[in-house]
């Protein structure tokens, strides 16, 4: 056994029992430490139907509310924001007849009947919100990006690892049905062994998006609150996902961050090009353009996300995410043998992300698993979304 420490964790009664569990826990911390609970300890939920209660209900919270209204296995009670009548009126939409309502995610997270806390505010309330949930016993799923600094992901992962309860980073990219596609074809090596990953994100105008409040914008433009840029730190954090996903770990970022101010004064921090290199000779780049004129056809953001991997022996495209350009647009495509394949038997409505996502995580705690991803896990894709910047500001490659 290597070098580490024996960690006790003690149940705080209740639905989960009254029960000590000893763990070792190796450094420095990896996946396989956080699957301890695939045993049943802090990995999981010793319930039938988890509780959630959600802090902060803003633009994201009615994606995050479809499974688990959905879900025999689970059931929203609590909801919190310091908008209280917008939590009343989500509380409304959702159909909730039987839910807490405040302000004070400080109440909501004393609530006996709350199990799993949601964090769904913005970056900078993020560590805060889930210490104070941690510290009453409760398991945190928390939106990406986990914090906005490396010391503060590490006190996360580590008061998690304190209070033996589950801690689960929030990304949806990588449960969207077509990457999940694609991630099975690349398994199954239908492309050969993976080479270059491309990935492209590429906000434009739509005018089926969904509404974006004026509050939701106002901290993203404030770097105290967001952590970084809107497109490359924020929206990043799931491209970066995905690069890992498919590619496994960089060892090397460099990035070129530009910035184009939108109708009404919003600014992105694009064009962007970020490259990436992994171990073996292979190669990834994201590349983030912002068109002012490009139509977009979404239900949410006037966005679209495409990636290209490609193989020794085949190339593979994913043409859609948050929305896509045109009508009829095939999910997923693989080219090999001198073939096009098209793939289109899948759910392609990004909101499905969501529910893919929300239902691995009631399954994983419900048995006993660590839910993706990990602290650790989204602690690697903050550093990577870090690194981009530090690159951009020095003009130097920064080491991984
Ligand atoms: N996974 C995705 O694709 C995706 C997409 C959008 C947003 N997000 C993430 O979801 C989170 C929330 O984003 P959003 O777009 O919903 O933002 P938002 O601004 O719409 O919602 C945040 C909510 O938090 C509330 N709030 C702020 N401070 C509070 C406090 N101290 N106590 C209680 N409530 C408070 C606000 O009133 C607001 O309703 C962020 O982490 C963001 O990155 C993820």
């Amino acid at each position: 056994m290597g070098p580490g420490r024996e960690i006790v964790f003690r149940g705080v009664g209740g639905n989960y029992g009254d029960i000590t569990v000893s763990i070792f826990i190796s450094f420095p911390p990896t996946c396989d430490a956080w699957r301890a609970g695939e045993d049943g300890g802090a990995g999981g939920l010793a319930v039938d139907t988890i509780r959630v209660g959600f802090i902060g209900t803003g633009r994201i919270s009615d994606l995050h509310a479809i499974e688990y209204r959905d879900n025999p296995h689970a059931r929203i009670v609590a909801l919190c924001d310091r908008n209280v009548e917008l939590a009343q009126a989500r509380a409304r939409a959702w159909g909730l007849g039987d839910v807490a309502i405040t302000a004070d995610y400080r109440e909501l997270v004393a609530l006996d009947t709350v199990d799993l806390v949601e964090v769904l505010l913005p970056h900078h309330l993020h560590l805060e919100a889930a210490l104070a949930a941690l510290a009453a016993g409760k398991a945190v799923s928390v939106q990406k990006p986990m914090c906005t600094t490396l010391a503060d992901a590490d006190r996360l992962i580590d008061a998690a690892g304190q209070a033996g309860r589950p801690l689960r980073v929030f990304e949806n990219f990588v449960f969207y049905p077509p990457v999940a596609k694609a991630k099975s074809l690349v398994d199954e090596g239908a492309i050969g062994e993976p080479l270059t990953i491309r990935v492209k994100s590429n906000p434009g105008r739509s005018e089926t998006a969904w509404e974006v409040p004026a509050s939701a914008r106002a901290w993203r433009q404030d770097t105290g609150k967001n952590g970084g840029g809107p497109l490359v730190f924020d929206d990043g954090h799931h491209k970066f996902a995905l690069v890992r996903h498919f590619m496994g770990p960089a060892e090397e970022v460099h990035a070129w961050i530009s910035h184009t101010t939108a109708p009404g004064g919003f600014v992105f921090d694009a064009p962007a090009m970020i490259s990436f290199r992994f171990p073996g000779h292979r190669y990834g780049n994201l590349e983030i353009v912002y068109s002012p004129e490009l139509d977009v056809v979404t239900d949410h953001y006037a966005q679209d996300d495409r990636v290209e991997i490609t193989g020794t022996q085949g190339v593979i495209r994913i043409n859609r995410g948050h929305g896509q350009l045109g009508c009829e647009v095939v999910p997923v495509q693989l080219f090999r043998d001198g073939m096009l394949t098209d793939y289109t038997d899948m759910e392609t409505g990004w909101e499905t992300s969501f529910v893919h996502a929300t239902r691995h995580g009631i399954e994983a705690l419900r048995n006993g698993r660590q839910p993706r991803l990990s602290g650790p896990d989204g602690r690697e894709i903050l550093r990577f979304a870090l690194a981009a910047g530090e690159s951009a500001r020095t003009g130097a490659a920064v080491r991984l």
